[in-house]
């Protein structure tokens, strides 16, 4: 006969599941949060949750269903270690006076400033998500993925022809150049895959170039790029990806 759940001894991986669930849910899902993502559910903004694609650093992402396909929602915890981390980012940007020890309203200034970049990156002509909706620490964007399934990083998955990829990065972080804008965080983490090309993630961060630290970001971002290619047989020299990019 089965043992009555009660009496069942749960195993040790079911624990850790079950406090990893309520971890999440605990970090993203407060009242509010939840209220916000009901009114875009009302709104249509899209239907129902479906997963967690990814937990990072600073937010929890999501697969959402929508009427229309996929979309990725993007929801920025307000933990205090990451905040820690997007000091240097926020110092020098006018968004951020007078609110940089409020945890939520940095959070929510922060969607707002992925929001915007995603546009300005879009209008540049750059492969990013499609910029949906945003409201208070969320962000709704385009789901990059194929039949639900997300695509993988490039540190995940690799290049399949390096040379070509490493210029189509260059090329885009060149465009934001010319735009005014530099990613900032620009990583093998923080670009996708698909059978075209990568496509540049994560740009809250991303500064305008007035931004008193611009050019140290920008010289931070080729040096990844090229050291991330050069592991994988790209030969580029770091002061030429520069000229490149102040060419545009
Ligand atoms: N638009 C999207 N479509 C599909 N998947 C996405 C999308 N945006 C993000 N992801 C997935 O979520 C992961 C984390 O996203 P992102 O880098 O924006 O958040 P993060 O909190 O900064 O994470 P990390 O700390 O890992 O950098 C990505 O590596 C990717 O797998
Ligand atoms: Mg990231």
């Amino acid at each position: 006969m089965a043992l009555s759940l009660s009496k069942r001894k749960r195993p040790r991986l079911e624990d850790k599941q079950v406090a990893q669930k309520s971890k999440t849910e605990e970090e993203v899902f407060d009242r509010p949060t939840f209220l916000s993502l009901s009114k875009m559910i009302e709104k249509g903004i899209f239907d129902t949750l479906d997963y967690p694609i990814c937990t990072g650093k600073e937010a929890n992402v999501f697969r959402a269903r929508s009427k229309d396909g996929f979309v990725a929602v993007k929801i920025y915890r307000t933990t205090a270690p990451v905040l820690k981390r997007m000091h240097k980012y926020m110092e020098g940007d006018t968004r951020f006076k007078g609110i940089m020890h409020n945890k939520f309203e940095v959070m929510k200034a922060w969607a707002r400033k992925e929001y915007r970049n995603l546009e300005l990156m879009r209008a540049a002509g750059c492969r990013v998500p499609f910029p949906i909706y945003c409201d208070r620490n969320i962000l709704v964007m385009e789901f990059l993925g194929h039949e639900g399934v997300p695509y993988s990083t490039l540190k995940d998955t690799g290049s399949l022809n390096p040379q070509e990829d490493s210029n189509l990065i260059l090329k885009d972080i060149a465009k934001l150049h010319a735009a005014g804008i530099v990613h900032a965080d620009i990583s093998e983490f923080n670009i996708l895959m698909d059978d075209r090309g990568p496509y540049l993630i994560d740009v809250g961060q991303a500064v305008l170039l007035t931004h008193p630290q611009a050019e140290d970001f920008l010289l931070h971002d080729v040096e990844n790029l090229v050291k991330y290619f050069s592991h994988h047989g790209v030969d580029a020299d770091i002061g030429e990806c520069l000229k490149k990019i102040r060419k545009v």
